[in-house]
């Protein structure tokens, strides 16, 4: 089996931290959505992958590399334009050859992984499989309906009437038969080559399209919300560890990684937490559900269920919530009476407490 990695989104719901970095770099708990995504996809064995990039592929292939660390090797595939899932496929085609393939969407976090959806497919080999979840609000996804053994009676992309409350998650298990379809369908209302659309001409003809419910955690890390809420749940299954300094006037309570180089002096950290390389945590208090990256520096500062990027700094915050903030920014407390200044890019949002 091979794998196809979808990293060409451009993330306009993950503004501004999306016009510096692509969406599937960001961290959750310190380590990029797409390092998630290829370590699930190493659980099954599979060692040739092809990812698929778009105009930010300098920054993904300089993060990910040719894939060794992974145990694997990457094969980069070029998108010119965002035309949709399925023609990801068209355009790996050649990579993929007539070999069975995993799907991947390169911005998926599913932390409990997808081990035994692939051996479901393995064993009983139906033309293609599908994997779905239970969610609140369908409309936003494609989604299935099944009859009562799993198999699939229609998929429908963003239906304003969902018939069901079962989303497509970004996890498919195809084998050549995706092919044909790729090349049979039109580009839907947005334009886009669907894959879920490709996947009902299947049905259509009378192909065997399996789903499975996941009963694992899943998150499509497309939002703000969903990047905090998806660095709550993998810092929940965190194990401590202290490799960095912390000196006797502070306190650890729970689940905490002090990672190398990180010191912690004179603060509180409340775990689940992570405290990245070379990150200075001074006169603080970390609460829970919080994640810092490398080199930061928080001095007189209180935070929690937040996730920092690399090399910020943080002084004099009396009370950070709910945030995610950028690599190198500098937060500090105002030079003048109580003024508020910012110095803000496109598309920021800032909440202040009155
Ligand atoms: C894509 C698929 C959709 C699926 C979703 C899962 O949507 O088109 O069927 O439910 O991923 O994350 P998109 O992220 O392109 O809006």
């Amino acid at each position: 089996m091979k794998a196809l990695v979808l990293s060409g989104g451009t993330g306009t719901r993950l503004r501004p931290l999306s016009y510096s970095m692509p969406k599937q770099l960001i961290p959750v708990a310190n380590k990029p959505v797409l390092e998630h995504v290829l370590e699930n996809i190493r659980d099954l064995g599979v060692v040739e992958i092809g990812m698929i990039v778009g105009d930010r592929a300098p920054e993904i292939t300089r993060a990910i590399g040719d894939g060794s660390r992974f145990g694997a090797r990457i094969t980069y595939i070029t998108q010119d334009e965002p035309l949709g899932l399925a023609h990801c496929v068209t355009l790996a085609e050649e990579f993929l050859g007539d070999e069975d393939f995993v799907m991947y969407l390169g911005d998926n976090l599913l932390p409990d992984g997808i081990a035994d959806i692939a051996r479901e497919f393995a064993t009983g080999r139906p033309e293609a499989q599908v994997v779905v979840c239970k969610v609140f609000d369908p409309s936003s996804f494609g989604v299935a309906e099944l009859d009562e053994h799993g198999a699939v009676l229609r998929l429908v992309e963003k239906p304003h009437e969902p018939k069901s409350d079962l989303a497509l998650i970004g996890v498919y298990f195809f084998t050549q038969a995706i092919h044909e379809a790729v090349a049979a369908i039109g580009p839907s209302a947005r334009g886009e080559l669907e894959i879920t659309d490709a996947i009902q001409w299947l049905v259509g003809r009378g192909a065997e399209v399996k789903a499975t419910e996941y009963g694992g955690y899943w998150k499509d890390t497309g939002s703000v919300d969903d990047v905090l809420e998806g660095n709550r749940q993998l810092l929940d299954r965190l194990r401590p560890a202290v490799l960095g300094e912390i000196d006797h006037a502070s306190v650890l309570i729970g689940p905490v990684i002090v990672e190398p180089g990180a010191r912690v002096l004179r603060s509180t950290i409340e775990g689940p937490a992570i405290i990245g390389a070379g990150t200075v945590v001074a006169d603080s208090r970390v609460g829970e559900h919080t994640s810092l990256g490398r080199d930061c520096v928080l001095s007189g500062t209180s935070i929690g269920n937040s996730v920092v990027l690399d090399g910020s700094t943080l002084s004099g915050i009396p009370e950070l919530r709910d945030s995610l903030i950028g690599r190198s920014v500098s937060i500090g407390a105002a030079d003048r009476g109580t003024c508020h200044r910012l110095v803000l890019g496109d598309h920021t949002h800032v909440r202040i407490a009155a």
